[in-house]
């Protein structure tokens, strides 16, 4: 074992890719299951908020727009779930722990989309954050999820870019319009920074998945990142952002901020949001209703082996 070992510490030093084919520590596989799976369930279950708009856009070109954009999600979830099965799981059985509770999907897409503006915010602030977390992803030491990344930043840039100039449109509308904007802006604004994580101080998982860059930078880095790219382009579009202690610090080169209320995430990871228990019971019907196609490909699949 120890030239496996070996092997796998060189990869990793060497920034180079860890292959399915590679010989990993029990630990690594367990964290790019736990991290990949994850994250591909945030893109399914990321489909029901913005679906949701999708019989009310108030235009064509809106609906079309917005159909393409939640079935990119869809396509970044399978993407995902793909990439974690080489890691020697199964999409089934991933998806029973999200249905049964027994894995997280991101805490965001647990609050209600409540106005057309929501459909924007989300495109401008959770896109964009996540846009800010998965980039750096593109440089994962796992290949299949690095790969996966460097696809899904490109269509994502499309989602956050969609979101912004339907804000820029409203904002240019009437007052009614533009106070739409800033009611979403008020509600999305804390929950996209908690996306990205407890603060490292709480974070049990941060230091190891930085030991085999898995992650390239900590959840605070990240954050900070993600609020000094968002307030300018939040005065660009002439809207406040909800936090009074937000200044710059010259000294810092960074946006100082307010806290975030962490009981509120943790809270939302118990399960207690506002959406929890819509989310998984759409999901767990979408499953159910859907059995009858998985038995068709199998029996369809199996039909062809025999013919073949
Ligand atoms: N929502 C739900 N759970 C969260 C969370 C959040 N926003 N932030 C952290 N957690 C969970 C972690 O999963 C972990 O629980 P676990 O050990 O049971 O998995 C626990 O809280 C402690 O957090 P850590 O910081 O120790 O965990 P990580 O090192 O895994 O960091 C992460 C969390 C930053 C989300 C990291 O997993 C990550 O970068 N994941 C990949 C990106 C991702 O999943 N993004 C989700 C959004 S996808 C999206 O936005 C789609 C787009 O189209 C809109």
């Amino acid at each position: 074992m120890p030239d496996l070992e070996a092997h796998f510490e060189r990869t990793i030093e060497r920034d180079q890719r860890v292959e399915p084919r590679d010989w990993v520590p029990e630990g690594y596989r367990k964290t790019m299951i736990r991290q990949i799976a994850q994250h591909a369930h945030s893109e399914i279950i990321g489909m029901q908020p913005e679906g949701n708009w999708i019989t009310r856009a108030p235009s064509l070109r809106r609906k079309a727009i917005l159909l393409a954009k939640v079935q990119d999600e869809a396509g970044h979830g399978l993407y995902l779930y793909s990439a974690a099965e080489t890691l020697g799981t199964d999409r089934a059985e991933l998806t029973e722990k999200l249905i049964t509770g027994g894995q997280k999907y991101s805490s965001i897409f647990n609050y209600p989309t409540l106005t057309f503006a929501d459909v924007g915010v989300i495109g401008w602030l959770v896109d964009g954050a996540a846009i800010c977390n998965q980039v750096p992803l593109c440089r994962s030491s796992y290949g299949p999820y690095a790969r996966a990344m460097i696809r899904i930043c490109k269509e994502e840039s499309f989602h956050q870019r969609q979101g912004y100039e339907l804000l820029m449109t409203m904002m240019k509308g009437t007052r009614q319009q533009r106070e739409m904007v800033q009611d979403a802006v008020n509600r999305w604004w804390w929950p996209s920074l908690m996306m990205f994580g407890p603060p490292d101080a709480d974070s049990p998982n941060t230091a190891q998945s930085m030991a085999w860059k898995v992650k390239r930078h900590t959840n605070d880095e990240l954050r900070q990142r993600f609020v000094d790219m968002s307030v300018p382009q939040a005065d660009a579009l002439g809207v406040r952002l909800p936090d009074p202690e937000l200044s710059w610090n010259a000294s810092r080169e960074h946006y100082d901020f307010g806290a975030l209320d962490w009981d509120e995430f943790k809270n939302v990871l118990k399960g207690n949001g506002p959406c929890n228990a819509q989310r998984i019971a759409h999901r767990r019907r979408a499953h159910e209703e859907g059995a009858w196609v998985r038995e068709a490909a199998v029996a369809h699949a199996a039909k062809k082996e025999v013919s073949a």
